[in-house]
């Protein structure tokens, strides 16, 4: 099938290789001529593990190709997914003025039947709206469903192409149809493929990533408490995770969740709520737990550095996890507005995340060359990103190289009896602190469980 992909994003740029790799021939559009150009060179703009490899294979195989005229792309597809950004909107909600834009400007210039595919992540009811809209700006037929991603940022390629299911949204048997025709190659491997109304298929998209980041502010709030009565949050996440019921995943305590998308959709569905006149005592709570859980952390650093003179932070990642370069909503934003309110300075180090970073922050921190760099002379670490390399630091040099002793783990990421047993002053969260020597008793014999 001839395929248009419009905006070459996170989702974008993964969608578009992998319905290249698929077997459909595949243009991949976006306004920014600069992305397009480097794309165009094989320079992947963002940080996705195996995506470059993937889309050099798919171009030189001639399924995909990378232009700025998304009216030439739409007219020679049969298929336009629409992978444009769908930003906050000032009020609460999304901006989906990119959608609704590429949307219209398809079926203005359609030149036979189309399906227009939603694959960004929009409010329930867009998609019936969308259809309206275009069924007046063309004479064609052109058919809108919906196909929300599920894609986590480190692992999107896999994401793709082994969901644990697939979403489909329509409000024709047509649409149902191309939407198995697009997906044949995975329904023939088996995967779950889920046919629902365009507004079921938005909201479960929205309720996925809404459950995740609730499961995470809820894990957060506990936190709180282990921290206060001496409980350890990474043993009852164990000890409630290996419930089939709950499941192992999505409960790890920790600074706060960031990325594009769970901040961004947690607001629109708590927006969304208030629209319709009920209130979101639940889902208001989930946003608000996350912001204190920054608060929270950056407070304790503070605290332990009290009565030293500008104290000298190293922060340890940037990025809202690891295995990417992505800093959309990260939790580094407000914790470094916090510690430098609270009079630290702060020399970051990120693997990936540091150029996207200065983009925001620029020169009110100061960026290191390594590890090392960011650690020397250092009162305090503040891991915050769970990057492998912080994880596997030989923490005898680590404790050499700074001033002070205490590690704040973030993340709860890392070897805590390692840490202290160099000497190292160990806090992480919802777990009981090591001062320096001391080991972690048995209790911390837990293997993960997921
Ligand atoms: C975005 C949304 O954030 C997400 O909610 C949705 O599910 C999918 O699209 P992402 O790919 O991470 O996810 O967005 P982003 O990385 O911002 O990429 C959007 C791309 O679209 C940008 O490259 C932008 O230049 C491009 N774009 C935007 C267009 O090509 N045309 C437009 O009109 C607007
Ligand atoms: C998320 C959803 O997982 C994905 O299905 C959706 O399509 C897009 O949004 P992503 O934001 O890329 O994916 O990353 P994810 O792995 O979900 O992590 C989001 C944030 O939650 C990160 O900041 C991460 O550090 C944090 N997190 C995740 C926790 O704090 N604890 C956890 O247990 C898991």
């Amino acid at each position: 099938m001839d395929i248009a992909v419009i905006g070459c994003g996170y989702v974008g740029l993964v969608s578009g290789v992998c319905l290249a790799s698929l077997g459909h021939k595949v243009i991949a559009v976006d306004v920014d001529e600069a992305r397009v150009k480097s794309l165009r060179e094989g320079i992947v703009p963002i940080y996705e593990p195996g995506l470059s490899e993937m889309i050099k294979n798919e171009v030189a195989n001639g399924r995909l190709s990378f232009d700025t005229d998304s009216v030439r792309a739409a007219r020679e597809s049969s298929t336009i997914f629409l992978a444009v950004g769908t930003p906050p909107a000032k009020g609460g909600g999304y901006d989906l003025t990119y959608l609704y834009t590429a949307a219209e400007q398809a079926a203005k210039n359609a030149n036979g039947p189309k399906t227009l595919v939603i694959k960004s992540t929009v409010n329930p009811g867009t998609g019936s709206k969308l259809a309206k809209l275009v069924a007046k700006a063309s004479t064609h037929r052109i058919e809108v469903v919906n196909n929300p991603e599920f894609l986590r940022e480190g692992t999107a390629i896999q994401d793709f192409m082994q969901p644990d299911r697939i979403v489909f949204g329509a409000a024709s048997a047509e649409g149902i149809a191309t939407l198995r025709e697009i997906y044949q190659p995975l329904i023939d491997k088996g995967f779950a493929i889920f046919s629902m109304s365009r507004e079921s298929a938005e909201m479960t998209k929205f309720a996925a990533n809404a459950m995740l980041a609730m499961r995470i502010s809820f894990m957060n709030e506990l936190s709180q408490l282990a921290q206060t009565i001496g409980a350890d949050i990474e043993s009852v996440r164990v000890g409630i995770g290996t419930d089939a019921r709950i499941g192992p995943g999505f409960l790890k305590a920790g600074v706060g969740y960031g990325g594009s998308c769970f901040p961004k959709d947690v607001q629109a569905l708590v927006h969304q709520m208030k629209t319709i006149g009920v209130e979101p005592l639940l889902l208001s709570g989930i946003e608000q737990v996350n912001f204190r859980q920054k608060m929270t952390y950056a407070k304790n650093i503070l605290d332990a550095l009290k009565g030293i003179e500008n104290p000298a932070v190293a922060l340890w990642g940037l990025a809202f996890k690891s295995d990417t370069d992505d800093v959309r909503e990260a939790p580094a934003f407000d914790i470094i507005r916090a510690l430098l309110e609270g009079g630290a300075t702060i020399k970051a180090y990120d693997p990936q995340a540091m150029e996207n970073i200065k983009k925001v922050v620029g020169n009110k921190i100061t960026y290191a060359k390594g590890v090392a760099d960011a650690t020397a002379g250092a009162d305090a670490i503040a891991v915050i990103t769970d990057w492998p390399e912080f994880i596997t630091q030989d923490w005898g040099k680590i404790a050499k190289l700074m001033k002070g002793k205490h590690v704040f783990d973030g993340r709860n990421c890392l070897a805590s009896g390692k840490v202290s047993a160099a000497g190292l002053h160990y806090h992480a969260i919802g777990r009981p602190e090591l001062k320096p020597g001391e080991g972690r008793p048995g209790s911390m014999g837990i293997v993960s469980a997921g």
